[in-house]
């Protein structure tokens, strides 16, 4: 009798459809670990899997269970590992690599509920809707012009990142009638170009955007890539959206920018540390819509991720590359 294919997730919560599609081939067994069982008891299931689907939100995972070199060595059968997003901050695809371990994610699943945010955090931003909101709430409402904001038709959109996510969001915008800018440095003119964005070096997107909007991975060159001085090269009274990731962006800077005035407010969906501390001064600001790393958390998103980790992961169990391979 052929051994089974082994496949491992969490019971981190997942859109059935993953379940469905692995559990419809007989060749393939999926085992389920509880996230709150001790190590001993994962190290027991691990040692038998060819493919752990993990998930990518670092705080909703407990630490022991993300893959690093210590984990490896208690999967010793391991052929595969799968991110449930499009991002895999936990994993470290270097050891992957070095051990041969292909690493794939779900880049894309999720880009249209992410981008859909990213305009939902915008035009909160821009027309103070929650601003609004939290006035009325609070009895507080003086006149109708105290909240008045800007239209987002015929203003400038700077891109950071123009991949899935960032594409999108420049059919959306341009859809409004925005102009879209895009700084990516791994993509040419012409790749910029047919996104339906005008490709321009960072500096000349920060000074002439009148939204910024982060769409890149975090790594060691986008870590505090938003600093101090990067709000400052931005446009007084610009707005800065992130649907990116916690850390490329400096909290404590930010901050200091909106509350100088010299920017206008904030759209933030991801946070160093997830969910944010109650005292994080960021929320409540009245320049800021806030939300808990949920752009990709729609029914749509998270069903298009989880069929398609799924078929990634059988794809592989076959032999086969699947499409969306981070390392191999
Ligand atoms: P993608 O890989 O398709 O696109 C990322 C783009 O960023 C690429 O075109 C790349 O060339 C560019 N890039 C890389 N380094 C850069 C830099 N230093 N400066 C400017 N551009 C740079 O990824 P996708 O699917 O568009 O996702 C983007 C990011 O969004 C992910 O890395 C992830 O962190 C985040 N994300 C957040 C979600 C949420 O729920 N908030 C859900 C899904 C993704």
């Amino acid at each position: 009798m052929t051994e089974k294919v082994c496949v491992v997730r969490t019971n981190l919560w997942i859109d059935p459809v993953f379940d469905e599609l692995l559990t419809g081939h007989d060749h393939i067994e999926l085992r389920i670990i509880d996230v709150k069982a001790s190590a001993q008891e994962w190290y027991d299931t691990l040692k038998h899997a060819h493919y752990y689907h993990v998930s990518a939100a670092k705080d909703e995972l407990p630490a022991g269970l993300f893959v690093t070199e210590a984990l490896l060595n208690h999967c010793p059968r391991l052929k595969g590992v799968s991110s449930s997003g499009a991002g895999y901050d936990t994993i470290d695809v270097a050891a992957c690599q070095a051990r041969q371990i292909t690493v794939v994610n779900q880049a894309g699943g999720n880009a249209n509920s992410v981008a859909e945010m990213a305009l939902g955090l915008l035009l909160a931003v821009s027309r103070k809707i929650v601003e609004s909101d939290r006035v009325l709430v609070a009895q507080h409402a003086s006149s109708r012009e105290a909240l008045m904001g800007h239209e987002v038709a015929g203003k400038t959109l700077g891109l950071i990142g123009i991949g899935h996510i960032g594409r999108r969001f420049a059919q959306i915008a341009t859809a409004l009638g925005m102009n879209v800018l895009a700084y990516d440095p791994y993509l040419t003119s012409q790749d910029i170009d047919e996104r339906q964005a005008q490709p321009v070096s960072l500096d000349t997107l920060l000074a002439q955007a009148d939204i910024v909007s982060l769409h890149c991975p975090l790594n060691n060159d986008t870590r505090n890539m938003f600093n101090a001085d990067r709000f400052r090269a931005m446009k007084p009274g610009a707005i800065f959206i992130s649907t990116a990731r916690g850390g490329i962006h400096n909290e404590a800077d930010l901050h200091a920018a909106l509350n100088s005035g010299h920017l206008a407010g904030a759209g933030l969906d991801v946070w160093r540390q997830e969910p944010p501390a109650a005292d994080n001064p960021l929320l409540g600001h009245p320049g800021v819509v806030a939300t808990f790393h949920t752009a990709g958390v729609s029914h749509e998103g998270r069903h298009n991720v989880a069929r398609m980790a799924a078929g990634q992961i059988l794809l592989m169990a076959e032999g086969k590359t699947p499409p969306h391979v981070v390392t191999s």
